[in-house]
């Protein structure tokens, strides 16, 4: 079998074989197959696609390129959670504590920054000293110990993704529901959990933008994960504006710490809510969303969840002061507010906008090896349906360069439209699938 073959059946339209996606998995896997080669293909998958039978195949070589961890020395029903990507979404951030303060195992593993959307360890990574490369024997060790544990992507666990995310985070082949579907799956299954619960974001800010899509996305999801025996739930939330008001890694931190104190913003706590309610149903502790409601709600009216991240940021290294002071995470020298041109309403803001703003102030990596800015990105003062005048501030940037800075507010601007009538309101869940 060549390489070569592969990328030119795809380039032309045709199926690949199980043995043939197997084959540059696991080429790609022992550092056989080059970067420019697996470029290529994911280009050719980006434009012609891939059939169910192609994503399976391709889930189940990524997920068994490493090991599979076998989390049965944790007690109880394992949930892991897992989002498609999106602009603000710092949702595990809050969501895993609460979680585990209600008594679940949060068991989970996160990625980094992918195209224009922030990610979960990079968030984390706010915190100083915080590390999600934690050993297996840790990592099953402080699930046990304190209910919660995330970890990055380690060399043995599902690595053929590892490489691919990263790839195609830096050839613009992100948003290809078969390369979604695969990642994600390939990521979960390895990582041992018993139930999976899904956000499968839809809108501009969105990898699938179309409502169909990622609600097909969400199906061949689902699919996947009860095939491979594990309670799999999805949720299709919209990602239309950015969810809450932090856009950023430290910036977005400072937001989650906020909700677990029940000061966040109504639409980020709703999804938590949302998210939680399943995974509380999927670990067995209620079948009633309205009873897990009220205890996810409860563990944040107790203090019990922000002591939790307290607790888990400590387990993972990270100085856990700065959960109760925020002024400890990493700070931008330069606060800049955009202000409103014009008197009116906030009819939509062009979502993966906002994600390039964060990302031309430094908040995302450029090549493979970059580092990031921790301490900048935007936080909103104005969402869609907000009336504004003429000079009210829509957002505030955090940089730490001016002209970048002025970069972004140039972009900001271009992004948020101004309208003389209010829009019509979206709804925040579009369906759980479940
Ligand atoms: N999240 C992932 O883990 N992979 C993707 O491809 C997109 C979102």
């Amino acid at each position: 079998m060549r390489m070569y073959d592969i990328i030119m059946k795809k380039r032309n339209g045709a199926e690949l074989t199980e043995e043939e996606i197997q084959y540059f998995i696991e080429g790609y896997t022992k550092g056989e197959v080059p970067d420019y080669q697996v470029s290529a293909l994911m280009m050719a998958i980006f434009f012609r696609k891939m059939t169910q039978r192609e994503t399976l195949s391709l889930t189940m070589a990524m997920a068994h390129s490493g090991d599979m961890l076998d989390l049965s020395a944790i007690h109880g029903v394992k949930v892991d959670k897992h989002s498609t990507g999106g602009v603000g979404d710092k949702t595990s951030l809050a969501l895993a504590p609460m979680v585990a303060a209600c008594g679940i195992p949060v068991a989970k593993m996160s990625g980094r920054g992918l195209g224009h959307t922030g990610g979960t360890i990079d968030k984390l990574e706010s915190f100083p000293g915080f590390s999600t490369a934690l050993t297996r024997q840790r990592f099953i060790d402080n699930v046990n110990r304190i209910g919660i544990a995330i970890m990055g992507q380690t060399a043995d666990l599902a690595p053929a993704d590892k490489k691919l995310y990263a790839l195609r985070d830096v050839t613009a082949t992100v948003d290809n529901m078969s390369l979604i579907a695969s990642s994600i799956m390939s990521k979960k299954l390895a990582a041992g959990a018993d139930a999976i619960v899904l956000d499968v974001k839809t809108g501009s800010g969105a990898f699938m933008k179309a409502e169909a899509d990622a609600r097909a996305l969400a199906e061949e999801m689902v699919q996947i994960g009860r095939n491979a025996g594990r309670k799999t739930y999805a949720v299709i939330s919209d990602m239309d504006q950015p969810l809450g008001l932090a856009v950023g890694n430290a910036l977005e931190v400072k937001e989650a710490v906020a909700t677990l104190r029940g000061e966040g913003p109504e639409d980020f706590m709703e999804l938590c809510l949302t998210l939680g309610s399943l995974m509380l149903i999927a670990g067995g502790k209620t079948d009633s969303a309205e009873e897990a409601r009220q205890m996810l709600k409860g563990v944040i009216a107790d203090g019990s969840a922000l002591n939790r991240l307290a607790v888990f940021v400590e387990a993972q290294g990270g100085d856990r002061r700065a959960v109760y002071d925020t002024e400890l995470l990493p700070k931008a020298e330069i606060l800049h507010p955009i202000l409103a041109p014009a008197d009116g309403f906030i009819d939509h803001i062009i979502c993966d906008e906002v994600g390039i703003c964060s990302l031309l102030l430094g908040g995302g990596r450029e090549t493979l090896h970059s580092g990031i800015d921790l301490s900048v990105g935007l936080v909103l003062c104005k969402k869609a349906g907000d009336a504004v005048r003429k000079g009210d501030i829509l957002a505030v940037i955090h940089a730490n360069d001016e002209k970048k800075a002025q970069e972004a507010q140039k972009r900001y601007l271009a992004a948020c439209r101004i309208t003389q009538a209010p829009p019509e309101k979206r709804p925040l869940i579009k369906a759980i699938i479940d």
